[in-house]
């Protein structure tokens, strides 16, 4: 994995680019290292067998960052939980999708969200995020890091970039009164469970203007909703864009696993704690995360589509008062403009409210007979939950009203079944109200 020149890490045919779907069968990985074999062994080993003790003394001196990488040199196997092969071709194919210089891989999403955090926060720093963001992250950010000192200063994403600036703007002023500095700009975008979007180049526009002696805080984007294929961070300014694979990438809802992607400079500190924390992925789930991106794009495609007509039903049933889909942004709506600028379709994971409040939710999902009820979402089944009961349970109650996160609300994950197939079960569960 390791040799010299590596034509198997080629992206081109002559002048031609190869594009990334097609990438994903081979790119970056040699059958010829591996007994000719077609697809990447499972590298099941903890530990690798330096051929001499100069090349494991040079191998360390990379890993610890004590001399600079020769040309064409590479940071040689040493143990899996600094790197495996199984997780290097797949890293290298995961920066393929996110137009990065180097990925890494966890071993979940929640792994990849706290470990990038702590490679950046430090204890009297300000975090500015948005909101509403995934129940586990706004965990961490509400309970865990006040504990190591971070304050926290959220912005509502329904307030688009206005309610940035607010934020902004307070941070400011609490990093001038207590001589501190903002660590880092944390976005899910778009938000789950409302689908608000943040304007990532805003918030890149926000960061440069706190460059202060060398030190610019990153702007991590939680990119798991559209992400791979339907929102890239990096081409409007986002510094890591982290995805939980669990979701779209994984797609079969069979493992658990994240990434964080970015430029050399920015994801150095993140690889270093990663070593340290020991929340690297494994080589068996990256293998499955290997085939499941074979078929990335195809099934993205058509969750996506299958959304798009589940979502039209659903907007036109007199039971369901509104269906937040991102293809029905109105015009006048702010996010549109950043819909159309940021996100190259509205991918396939939304929330519909239904008339009443929990009651009348919960007799909808008790009756579906196809969708499954469970949390989760971008696999090939489609699933149904209520993220005031479930995901975001754990946010007071005052909150979840002022985002949106109703009673009445029912998320859904579109999946590759037949659309007409997931309308006839919705219609009839929908007669129960
Ligand atoms: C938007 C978002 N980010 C992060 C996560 C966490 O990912 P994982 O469950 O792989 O840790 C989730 C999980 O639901 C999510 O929905």
């Amino acid at each position: 994995m390791n040799t010299g020149k590596k034509p198997y890490k080629s992206r081109t045919i002559g002048d031609h680019e190869l594009a990334p779907e097609t990438l994903m069968m081979g790119y970056a990985f040699s059958p010829e290292l591996s007994e000719g074999s077609l697809k990447p062994p499972i590298f099941q080993t903890s530990t690798f067998v330096f051929q001499s003790a100069e090349e494991g003394k040079a191998f360390f001196e990379l890993a610890y960052g004590l001399r600079e990488k020769e040309e064409a040199e590479e940071i040689g196997l040493i143990y899996s939980r600094i790197n495996n092969p199984n997780l290097e071709v797949l890293e290298d194919r995961l920066a393929v999708w996110d137009k990065a210089e180097k990925s890494l891989v966890f071993a979940s999403g929640m792994a990849a969200i706290s470990t990038s955090l702590w490679a950046y926060l430090r204890p009297g720093d300000v975090l500015v995020h948005s909101e509403p963001i995934y129940g586990g992250s706004e965990y961490l950010i509400h309970n865990i890091l006040p504990e190591f000192g971070v304050t926290r200063i959220g912005f509502n994403a329904e307030d688009g970039a206005k309610g940035m600036d607010a934020a902004m703007k307070k941070a400011r002023h609490h990093v001038a009164e207590n001589g501190s500095r903002v660590g880092a700009i944390f976005l899910e975008t778009p938000a789950n469970p409302t689908n608000g979007l943040v304007d990532i180049a805003h918030a890149r526009e926000l960061s440069d203007s706190l460059l202060n002696n060398g030190h610019r805080p990153p702007v991590m984007v939680d990119n798991t909703f559209l992400g791979p294929l339907w929102q890239t961070p990096t081409d409007h300014g986002g510094d890591l864009t982290i995805t939980s694979l669990t979701k779209y990438v994984g797609g079969h809802s069979d493992l658990i696993a994240g990434s964080s992607s970015g430029s050399l400079e920015m994801i150095g500190p993140v690889q270093v704690m990663r070593t340290i924390l020991g929340t690297i992925g494994d080589p068996q789930t990256g293998w499955m995360l290997l085939r499941s991106l074979e078929t990335l794009k195809l099934r993205m495609e058509a969750s996506t589509e299958g959304a798009r007509k589940v979502a039209a039903y659903l907007n036109s049933h007199e039971k369901i008062s509104a269906v937040w889909y991102l293809d029905y942004l109105p015009n006048t709506h702010p996010d549109r403009e950043v819909f159309e600028r940021q996100c190259l379709a509205p991918g396939s994971t939304f929330s519909f409210e239904v008339k009443g409040g929990e009651a009348e939710a919960f007799r909808v999902l008790n009756a579906l007979q196809l969708i499954k009820l469970a949390v989760s979402l971008g696999g090939t089944e489609t699933l149904a939950s209520h993220p005031a009961a479930m995901t975001h349970s754990d946010v007071p109650p005052a909150d979840r009203e002022r985002l949106g996160i109703k009673d009445s609300l029912i998320r859904l994950s579109v999946g590759v079944e037949k659309p007409e197939d997931l309308i006839a079960d919705l219609a009839q569960a929908l007669e129960t109200i």
